[in-house]
């Protein structure tokens, strides 16, 4: 049997996998409205670890899906997530001058033009969801997009960034900001582990293990990025840091302190690797996509 290629290794052929993958999905600048193409390509070819891409392709490989579905689900995954940091990055968000280092896109270009990249590219996720070179069966196409849909809206991250908001005029309590990150980014990374069972038609209990290890690292993740965000390095992270306080935001690790996180932190590992037991040596890739998420500098 071939030797699995450590993590850092995968990551980056799927990063490049999923990069081919977008290069053919993104409009080519063209016509009048070239510069929002431009835009669009500026944020979503500009790097990033990849990380959702690489969780929804490793959760088809569970079922033995055809990459080609995996790889589409992945870019529509990544454009849905880019169009979120663009308007994140946005003077009426968080009003961050660099992403994925280099400028935000609201900088390269202006403020209309980054909010329409960013509406197309979520809408460009949904038409890739919805093609039928996505998968064949009309109605895995139709969960993807109920799934993605539902991580994205009101009910999801539009929620968690309305959450984030209020959160720095409002002294959301511990329970609040939990459910605000679970939200913002929870949300998206547990339907990247669920993408990958709807794909294989898993069963419901597949289904739900994923979607919970999911859950767990989505929070995890975002706690990270927080603590990121107060003793990072820009240079390694490739984006603004120390917005949160700055901005007064209330976040899980500005309620607990620095010890309580590591305890929930560890708890949040618990309840990851409980829910994905069953699956044994198979999910492997994705313990140790765990361990890169929480532990990463960037
Ligand atoms: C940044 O996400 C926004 C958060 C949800 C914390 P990532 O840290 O995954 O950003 P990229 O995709 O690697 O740039
Ligand atoms: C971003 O959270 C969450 C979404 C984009 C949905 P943050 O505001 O903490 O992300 P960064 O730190 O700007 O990447
Ligand atoms: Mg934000
Ligand atoms: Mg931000
Ligand atoms: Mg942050």
């Amino acid at each position: 049997m071939a030797e699995t290629p450590p993590l850092t290794e995968a990551l980056a052929t799927t990063a490049r996998m999923v990069e081919v993958a977008l290069d053919a999905l993104l409009p080519q600048p063209v016509g009048d409205e070239a510069a929002l193409h431009r835009a669009m390509r500026h944020s979503a070819e500009a790097g990033g670890k990849r990380l959702r891409a690489f969780l929804a392709i490793e959760s088809a490989s569970l079922f033995d899906v055809d990459p080609a579905s995996s790889v589409r689900t992945a870019a529509a995954i990544e454009c849905l997530h880019t169009y979120s940091l663009i308007h994140d990055d946005l003077p009426a968000m968080d009003d961050a001058t660099t992403r994925r280092g280099k400028p935000a896109c609201h900088v390269a270009f202006d403020e209309a033009t980054a909010i329409l990249a960013g509406d197309a590219l979520q809408a460009l996720a949904f038409e890739i969801l919805a093609t039928p070179d996505t998968h064949p069966d009309a109605r895995v196409r139709a969960d993807l997009v109920l799934g993605l849909a539902k991580a994205a809206g009101a009910a999801g991250m539009c929620a968690g960034q309305m959450a984030d908001l209020e959160g720095e005029r409002l002294p959301l309590d511990l329970e609040s900001t939990l459910r605000m990150e679970q939200l913002k980014t929870g949300a998206l990374i547990a339907f990247s582990l669920e993408a990958g069972a709807i794909l294989g038609q898993a069963d419901d209990d597949a289904r739900t293990r994923l979607r919970t290890f999911g859950e767990a690292l989505g929070l995890a993740f975002q706690i990270r990025d927080d603590q990121i965000d107060i003793t990072g390095d820009p240079a390694m992270a490739g984006k603004d840091l120390g917005l949160d306080q700055a901005a007064g935001k209330a976040t899980p690790l500005a309620r607990l302190g620095a010890e309580g996180i590591a305890r929930m932190m560890q708890e949040l590992e618990h309840q990851a690797m409980d829910s994905i037991a069953v699956l044994g040596d198979r999910a492997e890739r994705l313990r140790e996509a765990y361990r890169f998420a929480v532990n990463r500098a960037s």
